[in-house]
């Protein structure tokens, strides 16, 4: 279907003996908020893992754009359209806010100069510059850091470099913005900031986000549809209302 901008068909993986994941199925509409929920160990990580090809999944297959995706690297994944933060902020931590996000945007074909064009200083690369610098602004006004953006990223407090790690993911122009566990360690206040940051991404960039999230505020506040994982299987999957009322769901929360 046109509007699925992912999907995926039993998608599993094993570490030894351990079934990490399995039988998971996702279907994701574009510009859709979808949540990824379940207790600690569930699965989630792992499946974004397998999402961006840090791992092969053991069986099943992935689709983006109706494009069979499964298996390929981390790099040509990434240029064919996902981006993701981590669980664990990595930033360049002696960068600038602007230049951790002028490195993503380095790769793209719109930014691409030639290195001769750069040697010699050519009005090329002056204008490619610029256009970059434009770009990069935009992406933090979007995630709220552009005031911020000649501080050092290692002076940003926490919240605010959640906030440049999403930026950072923003700036390989996705099609699906992959966010994991974007308000752990936010006070309330950054939550709800961070909600409206989320919104603003979909409107304003037409982006599909796929987040990872153990704040059940913060995913039935903003999530269209949630997929609820335990033991790495799926076990509600529906509105987030639907999904984290299920019985069987509150059982796992409240047994884990
Ligand atoms: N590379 C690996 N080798 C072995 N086991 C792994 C590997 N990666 C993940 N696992 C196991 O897979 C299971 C799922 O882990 P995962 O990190 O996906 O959970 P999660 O749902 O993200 O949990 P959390 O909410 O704590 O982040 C865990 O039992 C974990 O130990
Ligand atoms: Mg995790």
């Amino acid at each position: 279907m046109a509007d699925i901008i992912l999907k995926t068909e039993n998608l599993g993986i094993s570490f030894g003996g351990l079934k990490a994941v399995s039988e998971v199925n996702l279907e994701i509409k574009k510009k859709q908020l979808y949540g990824l929920v379940g207790p600690n160990g569930a699965g989630k990580t792992t499946i974004f893992n397998i999402l961006t090809g840090v791992y092969k999944p053991t069986t099943g297959k992935v689709f983006l754009d109706g494009e069979d995706i499964t298996g390929k690297t981390q790099m040509v994944i990434n240029h064919k359209g996902i981006a993701r933060t981590f669980q664990n902020i990595r930033l360049f931590n002696n960068m600038t806010v602007i230049r951790n996000v002028l490195v993503g945007l380095h790769d793209q074909p719109e930014f691409k100069c030639s290195m001769l064009a750069s040697m010699l200083r050519l009005p090329k690369h002056f204008k490619v510059e610029k256009a970059m610098r434009a770009r990069a602004k935009e992406i933090l006004r979007v995630v709220g850091l552009e005031e911020e953006r000649n501080f050092l990223s290692c002076n940003l407090p926490y919240g605010k470099q959640r906030k440049l790690e999403i930026a950072r993911a923003l700036a390989t122009n996705p099609k699906l913005l992959l966010l994991d566990e974007p308000a752990a360690g936010m006070n309330p206040h950054e939550t709800d900031e961070l909600m409206t940051i989320v919104r603003r991404i979909r409107d304003e960039f037409d982006m599909t986000v796929l987040l990872i999230e153990h704040d059940m505020k913060f995913v039935s506040g903003l999530c269209d549809e949630v997929t609820v994982l335990n033991f790495g299987t799926v076990l509600a999957q529906g509105t987030a209302e639907q999904a984290l009322n299920d019985p069987e769901v509150i059982r796992a929360y409240i047994g884990g």
